[in-house]
């Protein structure tokens, strides 16, 4: 295993397109780090370039200590797995994994040390009754996890995943989710998962580095990015629902500070409206669930925050909470930035629109005068031109990655542990199997010919 290092990298392609700019990354030994941004922003390029399959064009690439810019890539001890994984449709499951065993030839394995090594691949991915199948007999996501035992049994230095999961369907995508997540902690190997989905790239990562057009944004654990964004991009990108950016402009009087908004005046303490001060215009970024009906918040939460009087204009009920919009009118300015906004982030057309997450409990309805409460400790506020969060706390931010940091210690410790015991209850079984199991995988002399390994 191996920490990987890369140091102001930069990729221009052929034709002068210049997808990756300046990328400054570090990925210590056993981290799993996700790399998301929107559809083109240069995740494939970059993971690419690390595993040797695409040229890079300036910077340093070190893997551990070894600098492997111009180390051909099977040489660089990589492990990739792709979204259009291949697997050998003519090849039993066993053989699958056993492939790229079989093409090293140089480590010169006995048959009794590749059936070892499927073996254990095998049983950590829960593969051991399908071994005899071939391919087009197995579910979507048992053959995804064929294509990560192949990967496993190189016993790589790493692993990187490019958007593996994207061809399954949701149900399935969950599952392998906390799948490749709890086999990443037994394994303590260093990961690198591309996608474009934020839901994966909070729950999986133990630090996940969003990348816009080539330019890396920010890179925290997933309670930093939520919590402590850089930018109105990270902001926006990174929470589903996603945050609201409502357009608004300072108004002080006698100590007194509201945010005058096309939704209302919100009131914000001191220490909020500092920020902004001197500027005509901001954007206050807030997450639905800072909202609630003001009328099923008690006292002790409500001097936390404000509460302001607004029309909903719809109102969808889901059964455990419901969402509460109020569209707004912004001047034609406003709207342009909001839609580049949008465009950035590779979503939707950020319609002028205020989703509130409400209790299920709450009575309000839609096209009366309800009184919101909002929790402004938490609001952000952002400088329209630039994206800069202007009220981010990076001590808090820091603090919260570095929590993070201690419980995936924790949760790796914790894995180990799991496995080792496993084991030991296992050992017994396992002897009394191999006496009377002479299981035969042979396959030997099935066309193996044409092929490509990957990695
Ligand atoms: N061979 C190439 N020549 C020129 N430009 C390329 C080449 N390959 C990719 N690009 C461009 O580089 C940019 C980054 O591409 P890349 O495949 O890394 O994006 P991505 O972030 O992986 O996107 P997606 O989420 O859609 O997979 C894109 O604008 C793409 O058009
Ligand atoms: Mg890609």
């Amino acid at each position: 295993m191996a920490s990987i290092t890369l140091n102001n990298i930069h990729k221009t392609y052929d034709d002068g397109f210049h997808a990756v700019k300046g990328v400054d990354l570090e990925i210590a030994d056993g981290e799993f780090v996700i790399l998301v941004g929107p559809s083109g922003c240069g995740k494939s390029t970059l993971l690419r370039m690390v595993v040797g399959l695409e040229d890079i064009t300036d910077g340093d690439l070190l893997i551990g200590e070894r600098r492997v810019n111009e180390v051909a890539p099977k040489d660089r001890n990589l492990a990739m797995v792709f979204q259009n994984y291949a697997l050998y449709p003519h090849l039993t499951v066993f053989e699958n994994i056993a492939f790229p065993l079989r093409l090293n030839k140089d480590a010169k394995l006995s048959e009794d040390q590749i059936k070892a090594k499927v073996a254990e691949a095998s049983r950590m991915l829960e593969l051991d009754d399908h071994l005899d199948r071939k391919p087009g007999n197995l579910s979507g996501g048992q053959r995804q996890r064929v294509a990560m035992g192949r990967a496993i049994v190189r016993e790589a230095d790493a692993f990187l995943f490019d958007e593996p999961l994207s061809n399954l369907d949701a149900k399935l995508r969950g599952q392998m989710r906390a799948e490749i997540a709890q086999m990443q902690r037994r394994l303590g190997i260093t990961s690198i998962y591309v996608t474009h989905d934020q839901t994966e790239a909070m729950t999986l990562g133990d630090r996940v580095a969003v990348l816009k057009k080539g330019e890396l944004q920010q890179v925290a654990s997933p309670r930093e990015l939520y919590e402590q964004p850089i930018n109105l991009f990270v902001a926006g990108f990174i929470g589903s629902p996603s945050m609201n950016f409502l357009p608004a402009s300072l108004k002080s009087e006698g100590g007194r500070h509201v945010l005058s908004s096309p939704i209302g005046d919100i009131p914000v303490p001191e220490a909020k409206a500092k920020a902004a001060e001197g500027r005509d215009l901001v954007f206050v970024g807030l997450r639905p669930e800072f909202f609630e009906d003001a009328s099923l918040v008690d006292e002790d939460k409500k001097s936390k925050g404000s509460i302001f009087q607004v029309e909903l204009t719809h109102l969808e009920w889901l059964g455990h909470e419901q969402y509460g919009h109020i569209e707004f009118d912004p001047d034609p300015e406003v709207k342009t930035m909001l839609s580049d906004l949008a465009k950035e982030m590779d979503a939707d057309e950020l319609r002028p629109v205020v989703v509130t997450t409400l209790s299920a409990e709450s009575r309000v309805r839609p096209g009366t005068p309800v009184d919101l409460w909002v929790d402004t400790s938490r609001i952000h506020l952002f400088d329209p031109k630039t994206g800069e969060n202007l009220t981010r706390d990076p001590e808090a931010g820091a603090e919260l990655t570095r929590m993070a940091g201690e419980e995936r210690q924790r949760q790796i410790d914790l894995a180990q542990e799991n496995d080792r015991k496993k084991e030991q209850e296992g050992a017994g079984h396992r002897t009394e199997d191999a006496i009377g199991d002479n299981l035969d995988h042979g396959t030997e002399g099935e066309g193996r010919t044409g092929s490509h390994a990957q990695g």
